[in-house]
């Protein structure tokens, strides 16, 4: 096979490459027809915006920003209300205030919103009371009720997928730039069941900063009006690119440079299971010239990420590619360092951001699938510290949560146990932080970035031990 890159690039040559994940459409001319719709509808996201997101993680690769990219594990079509939305939207912003008081450093905010509809799952099939049906793979594929019925792969999906993203990101703009977030009201973003959580002092204590900090700045002549970041700020979306006949449809020709880009969302990241660097899902965004992200764990062969890296990004283009790691607590401190020090050693820029939710997940003795806070945060500690220790920079977090109150990880701030998890379990895929946890799990982070950023990494480090 001709090195990747020596090969033509189409929007469709990923069809030519051995793939996985990819669901069994029962009936392809149905499938053809949705695709030649789709790829006649507009753009959800703009090559300038994409261009301005790359340029903002140019600057967390070197250390200069942080990244929060976060939101449900997989979107719903059932909970699709302009609540969840708010809900969700409102936490990152908390998460983002929080860390960029707490670090000093500007935050780039990603939300895996309006497109996270395709998952990739472990086994294809699912068997409950010995009746064996295909797996639930999001709601853009499949439905998750266990009948035959609602398991077949349906393309039309895939439009009402465009149309709740479309939706979802009209909100989300008008949030961003309409007012809501506005740091005048940080206050007001505050979530009823987080102000009665032990988190609420600590967050009030904040905005009370952030309200004397803006009254001294407002002093000083720099209010809304005259500071735009005051009153707007920068909202992108992300989602995993699995779903290749969508994505292609909604791959575009930019006019003002006559490159690709990937118009379903702003982001796009390839998973841990379609990585393989010959497979569709590396070929397919190897032409887009969209900021992209590979899911990095213990399995990475690091061959494999030096040839994706040579392939998606040949030209070292700072803030092209976000490595997120995904190895899990046990697992990080031994795997991580080695793959740190091959990228550094091939002189590749990247963001590296920790995930530390996809190699936490437990499966209780009730057979329910679930995450502890403590693992996570013990993840995100480890990563901080491999990074300290290679000399690289932790630029970001990758993390599954949601607004609502629900009961879906142990531990946190209310002490959740396995015998809460069915209070309110709700996610159709993997375990989500609460906004509580979420909101707890910045405040931690921030804490660690204060602390290593004014050199007190060794301290911090003791003080776990
Ligand atoms: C995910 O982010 O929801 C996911 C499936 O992750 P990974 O590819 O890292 O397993
Ligand atoms: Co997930």
């Amino acid at each position: 096979m001709p090195d990747a890159r020596s090969r033509d690039w189409s929007p469709d040559s990923w069809r030519g490459c051995p793939i996985r994940q990819a669901p069994a459409y029962p009936d392809a001319a149905a499938l053809a027809r949705t695709e030649a719709r789709l790829a006649r509808f507009p753009p959800l996201v703009f090559a300038g915006e994409a261009r301005r997101l790359k340029a903002a993680l140019a600057l967390a690769a070197e250390g200069r920003a942080f990244v929060l990219q976060g939101g449900d594990c997989a979107e719903s079509f059932a909970d699709f209300t302009a609540n969840v939305i708010r809900d969700s939207f409102r936490v990152l912003l908390q998460m983002a205030v929080v860390l960029t008081f707490g670090a000093g450093l500007p935050v780039v905010k990603m939300g895996r919103m309006a497109g996270q509809f395709a998952k990739p799952r472990s086994l294809d099939q699912e068997t409950v009371g010995g009746v064996t049906l295909p797996s639930y793979r999001g709601d853009m594929i499949n439905g998750p009720e266990f009948t035959a019925e609602a398991r077949a792969p349906d393309p039309e999906r895939m439009e009402f997928g465009y149309f709740q993203s479309a939706s979802t990101l009209n909100l989300l703009r008008a949030f961003a730039s309409g007012g809501y977030a506005d740091l005048h009201h940080v206050h007001r973003w505050n979530l009823d069941f987080v102000a009665r959580s032990p988190l609420a002092e600590r967050y009030q204590d904040l905005c009370q900063r952030i309200d004397e900090t803006l009254a001294f700045m407002a002093a000083c002549g720099m209010n809304g009006g005259t500071t735009p970041q005051i009153r707007e700020t920068d909202f992108y979306t992300s989602h995993e690119a699995l779903l290749l006949p969508y994505e292609q449809a909604l791959a575009r020709v930019d006019s003002t440079t006559g490159d690709w880009y990937g118009c379903s969302a702003h982001f796009l990241w390839i998973g841990d299971r379609t990585r393989q660097p010959d497979g569709a899902h590396v070929e397919f965004l190897r032409g887009l010239k969209n900021p992209i992200g590979i899911k990095v764990g213990p399995t990475t062969p690091e061959s494999d990420l030096l040839r994706m890296l040579a392939t998606l990004n040949p030209a070292n283009e700072p803030g092209r590619v976000t490595l997120i790691s995904r190895m899990g607590k046990e697992q990080v401190l031994a795997k991580l360092p080695p793959l740190l020090r091959a990228v550094r050693r091939e002189g590749a820029t990247v963001v590296w951001l920790c995930d530390p939710m996809h190699g936490n997940t437990v499966t209780t003795a009730a057979n329910i699938k679930t995450r502890n806070f403590e693992a996570i945060l013990t993840e995100v500690k480890r990563f901080f510290d491999a990074h300290a220790a290679e000399g690289t920079i932790a630029a970001g977090v990758h993390v599954e949560m949601t607004g609502r109150n629900v009961t879906e990880c142990t531990g946190g701030a209310y002490r959740l146990t396995e015998a809460d998890l069915a209070t309110a379990y709700e996610t159709n895929c993997d375990p989500r932080l609460n906004a509580e946890q979420a909101l707890e799990l910045a405040f931690l982070v921030a804490q660690e970035l204060k602390a290593r950023r004014s050199g007190e990494a060794g301290r911090v480090a003791a003080a776990a031990e």
